[in-house]
């Protein structure tokens, strides 16, 4: 068994407990596959990561809606007082119907409609602006509706993050932001500033995901200062400084921890650096943390329905989730810790590749993994999903997507419904000559 995280604990049973409710009977009453968030450590990772930046700044955590966007998630965190980074329109209405007011929320992304934006003008949401052509439409859309539009701008900071290449985004060569190098960054600003009904008080940049060392932090904070700076001599005062998300969690044993301490310091000693040199105001520190809230604290269990045993080669088992409910392995190779849920306390003896159920060779959840021997009717338990899990999962050979209950103090609710074979079918039509 490995050191588990500090919200896990074992009982008698060599069950996995969760939220301090037992993992295996949560399966007896909610089935397979099913997805495990903690409410508690949700609540905990938030208030480490407000207290780092917060005794340091004024600071607003725009919790990231992509990286879970289920109601009561989002909930808990709106209760603690966390703004919202939004993508699309029904993330705004998610987060809105959390309780969560526009003024604290960020719009990001390289697609914004013109339906998303007029109802982030409706709502007062910060739009951090990607383009100069949805610049133009900003303009236009809040000149005809007469609302202000609050706007900031995405740089590129062009910073090489230590990650997966396709969660990297700081890079020059990325589709994301207004290119800093080439002067269109500072040109943004420039045409912004003669726009009606457009005020610009932020900027903004995300570097990347996954992010476990704070150099390249450290670094984007550097270079988006310089750009504050510079915008400040066109005579534009910023409200706010947003440097995204992308702070990274251990997924293997072997990881250590973010040092939050030192990330908080080193980024706000750099900031402030600069607003010294150059006389500037404090600036309202922002960050869109998404997988650092709620990444572990979310668990997806799965049943072992097959075992086949392979001489010379390591045995499989074939789980009831697949890259249909965690999709990351198949698409990012990464790696998520895997045990059996109702065998913690015997040994991990035997070399394992773990299967989902379709019928394609990148469905795996692991590969080459020590477990106890694993039977038919065993309960698998997959770490750190709570990111980009559930909000990544798809229907491949119609399969529903999983179900979802949020664990508390020995209590445990259901927060989404499985997938019916209704919910499956229920949007498709037959054209008339088929009927
Ligand atoms: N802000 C912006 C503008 C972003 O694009 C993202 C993530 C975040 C904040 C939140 O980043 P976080 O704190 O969660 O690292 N599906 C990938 C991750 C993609 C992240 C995309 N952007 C994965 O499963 O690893």
């Amino acid at each position: 068994m490995l050191m588990l995280k500090s919200h896990f604990r074992v009982n008698r049973a060599g069950h996995l407990v969760c939220g301090g409710v037992d993992t295996v009977e949560l399966c007896e009453e909610f089935g397979t596959p099913l997805y495990v968030m903690d409410e508690e450590r949700i609540r905990e990772n938030y208030r480490r990561f407000l207290r780092a930046f917060g005794r340091r700044r004024r600071v607003l955590l725009c919790y990231a809606l992509k990286a879970n966007s289920n109601s009561a998630v989002v909930r808990i965190l709106a209760t603690e007082g966390a703004g919202a980074d939004v993508s699309s329109e029904n993330e705004l209405r998610i987060a809105l119907g959390a309780g969560i007011p526009g003024e604290k929320m960020v719009f990001n992304g390289n697609l914004k409609t013109e339906g998303e934006l007029r109802l982030a003008l409706k709502h007062g949401v910060t739009i951090n602006i990607d383009s100069f052509q949805e610049l133009e439409v900003v303009g236009r859309l809040a000149e005809k509706t007469g609302k202000e539009a609050r706007v900031s701008f995405r740089i590129n900071p062009d910073v090489r993050a230590p990650t997966h290449p396709y969660i990297a985004t700081g890079l020059r060569e990325s589709k994301f932001g207004f290119d800093v190098k080439s002067g269109e960054a500072l040109e943004a600003y420039r045409r912004a500033k003669g726009m009606k009904n457009v005020r610009t008080v932020g900027i903004h940049a995300h570097i990347g995901s996954q992010i476990l060392d704070p150099s390249p932090f450290v670094e984007e904070a550097e270079k988006v200062m310089e750009v504050v700076a510079q915008v400040r001599e066109l005579g534009i005062e910023l409200e706010f400084v947003d440097l995204g998300g992308g702070v990274g969690i251990p997924y293997r044993p072997e990881e250590r921890e973010v040092d939050l301490e030192e990330l908080a310091g080193r980024v706000v000693s750099t900031v402030e650096r600069v607003e010294r040199e150059k006389g500037m105001h404090k600036h309202l520190l922002v960050f869109e943390p998404g997988r650092y809230l709620v990444g572990d604290a979310g668990i997806l269990l799965a049943r072992v329905e097959y075992t086949k045993e392979r001489r010379d080669l390591p045995r499989w088992i074939s789980l009831d989730a697949g890259m249909n409910a965690l999709i990351r392995p198949a698409l990012y190779g990464a790696y998520h810790h895997i045990e059996l849920a109702n065998k913690m306390n015997l040994e991990n003896d035997t070399l394992t590749n773990v299967a989902g159920p379709l019928c394609e060779s990148a469905d795996f959840l692991g590969k080459e993994r020590l477990l106890p021997r694993a039977e038919r009717g065993d309960l698998a338990v997959i770490f750190d999903v709570g990111a980009y899990g559930l909000s990544m999962s798809n229907q491949h050979t119609a399969k529903p997507r999983p179900a979802m209950v949020m664990v508390r103090r020995g209590r445990a609710a259901l927060v989404r419904r499985r997938e019916t074979f209704r919910d499956l079918t229920r949007l498709d039509l037959l054209p008339p000559w088929l009927r």
